[in-house]
């Protein structure tokens, strides 16, 4: 089995060393975290279209994929983390299990276009977004039926403190959805996938954004992190149980789920 990324311990060491996926390239650190969100400010007003745009719509599906998962009882409380534009609390919004949602993003550009969505559909009364860190959360233990993060945990600095803190703030009984970018299996379809994602997406991204470099860092932050059995190996250390993932489009992304006991 060809396994492309070194050990989770040096994800808890705040630094991850990797591996080429595709060639046998010696290990080459990771990009940084650390202040990403002020790239994001930058990007915010081209977020949303990039997203549709390089994706080709892929990310709604994958979005609706996600509510899906959502536990079967009504009236749930939701807490989306690195929420951005809101545009997955929203989704999962919509699926009409959810009684009220708080989306939280340390980017506040992202959040303003967020804001605008939630006032424009008139959701104010149950939707809101605060500034704030995955990796230290301003809530009381045992406060959501649902914890989720999309396209966001590849982001924070301590993966393992974010995870454990969505799990702190999980009622018992309540679940986690984490949707994150992964690369697939199949050795041809990750071969061609990789030959857009470092050097077509980086181009049209840059162009469109006028930011290169964020572009750049996400085909690196994708490839250096985790996906697979390692993440779900990452979230049963954080105390999940019934730990799944499930592949989505040829595995180009993946939903992580787990619940908490
Ligand atoms: C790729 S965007 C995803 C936005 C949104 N969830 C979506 O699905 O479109 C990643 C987001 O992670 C946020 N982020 C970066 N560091 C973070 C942290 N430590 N805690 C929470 N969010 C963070 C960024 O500000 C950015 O809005």
């Amino acid at each position: 089995m060809d396994e492309p990324f070194d050990s989770s311990s040096s994800l808890r060491a705040g630094k991850l060393r990797v591996k080429s996926p595709v060639g046998g390239s010696p290990n080459k650190d990771a990009p940084s975290r650390r202040d990403v969100f002020r790239m994001f400010d930058r990007i915010a007003p081209r977020y949303d279209l990039l997203n549709h745009l390089l994706s080709f719509n892929r990310d709604k599906a994958w979005r609706r994929k996600m509510t899906l998962l959502l536990p079967s009882k009504a009236n749930l409380t939701l807490l989306d983390l690195a929420t951005g534009t809101g545009d997955q609390l929203l989704s999962l919004y919509d699926s009409g299990k959810i009684v009220s949602g708080v989306g939280v993003d340390p980017a506040e550009g992202m959040l303003a276009i967020g804001r605008e969505k939630i006032e424009r559909r008139k959701l104010t009364s149950a939707l809101s977004l605060i500034p704030g860190s995955a990796e230290e959360l301003p809530f009381g233990d045992r406060s959501f039926d649902v914890v989720t993060i999309s396209f966001g945990i590849r982001n924070v600095t301590d993966v393992d403190l974010a995870l454990r803190e969505m799990h702190r703030v999980l009622k018992p009984g309540g679940r986690a959805l984490i949707l994150e970018f992964s690369l697939p299996r199949n050795t041809v379809i990750r071969h061609g996938y990789l030959m857009y994602f470092r050097y077509i997406l980086p181009l049209l991204g840059g162009f469109i954004s006028g930011d290169r470099e964020a572009y750049r860092y996400l085909n690196q932050t994708v490839e250096s992190f985790p996906y697979g059995d390692q993440f779900t190996e990452l979230m049963l250390e954080a105390g999940f149980c019934d730990v799944k993932h499930t592949p989505l489009t040829f595995g180009v992304a993946t939903i992580y789920q787990g619940d908490k006991l």
